[in-house]
């Protein structure tokens, strides 16, 4: 799931947010991974899809960007490749028949977004596909609004993350020689476990805002957050916060 080179909190992501490929096991029923394909997966995290998609008899390697995430991969599942590389800006000396990705591509900046589609292109073989899921356009609007009353406008230029829509991303894949069969713009508001739930999503992937600040200052900024949202997000003892997906599926041109 992650593409950025901070150091993840890999237990706490596999504790606590293991939603993430939970809701991803449905997307490898449109990728259909077959006995013998090679398959990239890219933004791996744990590996967790990666090892459902090996399980289904193909050659798979996970991608991603972070070290921790990697090393835990590596932990679970020693007979399955690994690489460490940035999703923005990777390339593969053997061509791929499937590139895939659950929830990782929000995670490249809209600045290297084209970078990242030229490489997943480069590495398909003609005819290969692309399966992708991630958040789309309005993906955690309610969240952001909080982030920018808490923390001023400034807030939107520290974003780490792109929510596309089908408008801005189906031509970018096009122009790199991914033809677009299959494109969804979706609501999917999903819970988090506990009580703390949203406490800890705000430290897992809220890090681009909190590390500037002393531990004191981001605990205060977190309960504020928690404060500001929970009218909008905390009903009958479960935070759900307001996901929307963009899922794609795309085919290399021969
Ligand atoms: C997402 O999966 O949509 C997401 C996860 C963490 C931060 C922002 C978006």
């Amino acid at each position: 799931m992650s593409v950025s080179t901070s150091a993840w909190d890999a237990a706490l992501y596999q504790d606590q947010h293991s939603f993430v490929w939970r809701y991803g096991a449905n997307l490898l029923e449109l990728l259909d991974p077959q006995p013998g394909e090679r398959i990239l997966d890219i933004g791996c995290g744990t590996g967790q899809l990666t090892q459902e998609i090996a399980r289904r008899g193909a050659l798979v390697t996970g991608l991603d960007s972070s070290a921790e995430m990697l090393a835990d991969a590596r932990k679970q599942f020693p007979q399955l490749t690994f690489v460490l590389a940035d999703a923005a800006r990777f390339d593969f000396p053997e061509p791929f028949d499937a590139v895939f990705s659950n929830a990782c591509l929000h995670w490249i900046k809209q600045k290297h977004a084209e970078g990242s589609v030229a490489s997943i292109a480069a590495a398909l073989r003609p005819g290969g596909r692309f399966v992708a899921e991630f958040g789309g356009h309005g993906n955690i609007a309610i969240v952001q609004a909080a982030l920018r009353k808490v923390l001023g406008t400034g807030a939107d230029d520290r974003s780490p993350w792109y929510f596309p829509s089908i408008g801005d991303y189906a031509p970018l894949l096009e122009r790199h020689g991914l033809e677009v069969g299959n494109a969804s713009l979706f609501d999917r508001p999903t819970p988090l476990e506990g009580e703390d739930g949203l406490d800890h999503w705000l430290r897992m992937f809220g890090q681009t805002y909190l590390r500037p600040l002393s531990p004191e200052h981001a605990d205060h900024v977190v309960h504020q957050l928690v404060e500001e949202l929970r009218p909008a997000l905390y009903r009958n003892g479960i935070w759900t916060v307001d996901y929307r997906r963009i899922r794609i599926v795309a085919s290399r041109r021969n």
